[in-house]
């Protein structure tokens, strides 16, 4: 057997209102939060946040809410919010929202812990300040998911971006929060468009990690049950009928299905996808769904694929391709040139280390193929 590492930090507090059901618990983390928030696009209430204000309110808890988290945070905007909480010294913080305020939250509790430093130093310059075996956040974080996708919640790590190199970058990847609270009430009034690509994002997740080099026998397992949460819903989402266990499904096999890539880390859709959505601005999930047909249509071992495809609840690969399409043809609009496409198959297979966790040969040329088979609608 392989040698492997299996690393899991966060406990998982599951179920309806499972936050005011585990009031003693947050009690116990302290007299002070600092809740790290997003605003809401106008019409969706933040009902997490509601729930959270309730309770902290009866525990008699002093808190601050900072609801300035920015999509794709930027370092600058990890460090503004970490002054922010500085100044109130809280014991502990509480992320409400998706990943951008989960990471956020991870990133500013590890800023508190190095005061005065440069966190582009802290975060990208000497990695050996990095590297505590349990968790670098200096103070807990407690993360509540209000979209089900990135799996930020049990991953470990934060991405942030750049301003001096425009680009997103992890940052450490000892950096988790300490427990989550999964309640399906937060995603069952989002919007579709964040459903689909939800759904997507956590689907491109559990198909990289197990179609993968670094795979091994704990994290598939780990990732079929999320596969088969997956066939329970995805009929009721591809028709915009989803409910009350078709959001219980959603959420935990996002969650189910960060557990599972953070053994190995993505594959090529998720390398694939970041010229879209740095370019073209398409959403995270989308973007890497846009590459799934093709890229387990580029797997010749039919036995390394069609189990998955099974298990999603697909007959063939061709229906399982067909059933992304429709995904992302209803939430995606742009258009790509041939060139575009050249270039990016070029970029891709200079540098990206993704390819050496594929697990058949691949070179350029494949690439190049995936890239044209799978945005060929949108070439003009
Ligand atoms: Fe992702």
């Amino acid at each position: 057997m392989k040698s492997f590492k299996f690393s899991f930090p966060a406990k998982i507090y599951f179920g309806r209102d499972c936050v005011k059901e585990n009031a003693s618990l947050i009690r116990n983390m302290g007299k002070k939060a600092f809740v790290i928030t997003s605003k809401f696009i106008e019409g969706y209430e933040n009902i997490g946040l509601k729930d959270v204000e309730r309770l902290l309110g009866e525990l008699g808890t002093d808190y601050r809410v900072c609801d300035n988290v920015i999509e794709n945070p930027p370092v600058e905007s990890v460090a503004e919010i970490t002054r922010q909480a500085g100044g109130f010294d809280p014991d502990y913080i509480i992320a409400i929202g998706g990943g951008s305020a989960i990471d956020s939250a991870k990133a500013v509790s590890c800023l508190l812990g190095h005061p005065g430093t440069d966190p582009y130093e802290l975060f990208y310059g000497n990695w050996q300040s990095f590297g505590n075996i349990v968790n670098d956040c200096a103070i807990p974080v407690l993360s509540i998911p209000t979209t089900a996708g990135t799996g930020a919640e049990v991953t470990g790590g934060a991405v942030l971006t750049r301003a001096d190199t425009d680009t997103k970058l992890a940052v450490s990847q000892y950096l988790v929060s300490e427990a989550t609270f999964l309640d399906y009430r937060y995603i069952e009034k989002s919007p579709y468009f964040l459903l689909d690509t939800g759904a997507m994002d956590a689907l491109a997740h559990g198909i990289e990690t197990y179609i993968n080099v670094n795979s091994y026998f704990l994290n598939r397992a780990i990732a079929e049950i999320a596969f088969k949460l997956f066939a329970q819903f995805k009929d009721a989402l591809l028709a915009k009928k989803m409910k009350g266990e078709d959001f219980e499904n959603m959420i935990l096999a996002s969650t189910i299905e960060g557990m599972a890539f953070m053994q190995t880390g993505t594959a090529l859709p998720h390398g694939m996808s970041y010229p879209l959505s740095h370019h073209k601005g398409v959403n995270h999930g989308l973007g890497c769904a846009i590459f799934l047909g093709e890229y387990v249509r580029c797997i010749k071992n039919e036995e390394m694929t069609l189990p998955i495809i099974h298990m999603c609840g697909f007959e063939t690969v061709d229906e399982f391709a067909a059933y992304v399409k429709e995904i992302t043809n209803r939430n995606v609009n742009i258009e790509v040139t041939e060139q575009e496409l050249q270039a990016w198959a070029d970029e891709f297979a200079a540098l990206e280390y993704r390819l050496a966790r594929h697990p058949e040969p691949i070179g350029r040329d494949e690439i190049y193929k995936i890239y044209r088979d799978s945005l060929k609608a949108y070439i003009k």
